[in-house]
């Protein structure tokens, strides 16, 4: 009985902790990475070697310092790309919420930080 209790404080307390560092940190970055994971993007990109896709680093050299805008990436991420980086084609990555795109989008141009 006594454990539990402990417990629920300890986990409560985490969450405050959780919040309070989100407001002071920005988790932008973290949740932007979290984000490529969660769709798989990290299967065909890395952050500094080409592998199926440029990487992260490319992307962002090409479309960063306002070449290219956040919105414009994340349709090129939605509807698939061919023939920009190479003869291996992006698939459509239609599985993506529009709010995640745009916030991968704009990771990758600030320099997937
Ligand atoms: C099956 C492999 C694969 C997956 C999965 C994949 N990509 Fe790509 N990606 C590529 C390839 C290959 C290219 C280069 C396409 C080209 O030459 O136009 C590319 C290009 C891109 C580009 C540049 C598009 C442009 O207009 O120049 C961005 C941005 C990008 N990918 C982001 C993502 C994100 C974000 C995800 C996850 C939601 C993702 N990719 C998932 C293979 C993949």
């Amino acid at each position: 009985m006594k454990t539990e209790k402990t417990a629920s404080i300890t986990a409560s307390l985490a969450m405050v902790l959780c919040l309070g560092a989100g407001a002071v940190w920005p988790q932008h970055a973290a949740a932007s990475l979290a984000l490529a994971q969660k769709y798989s993007c990290v299967a065909c990109h890395q952050p500094a070697t080409k592998v199926v896709g440029p990487s992260w680093k490319d992307i962002g050299a090409k479309y960063g310092d306002g070449k290219g805008t956040a919105a414009q990436l994340a349709a090129s991420i939605k509807a698939g790309s061919s023939g920009k980086w190479g003869a291996m084609p992006m698939p459509p990555q239609a599985q993506v919420p529009d709010a995640d795109l745009q916030a991968l989008a704009q990771w990758l141009l600030d320099g997937a930080k």
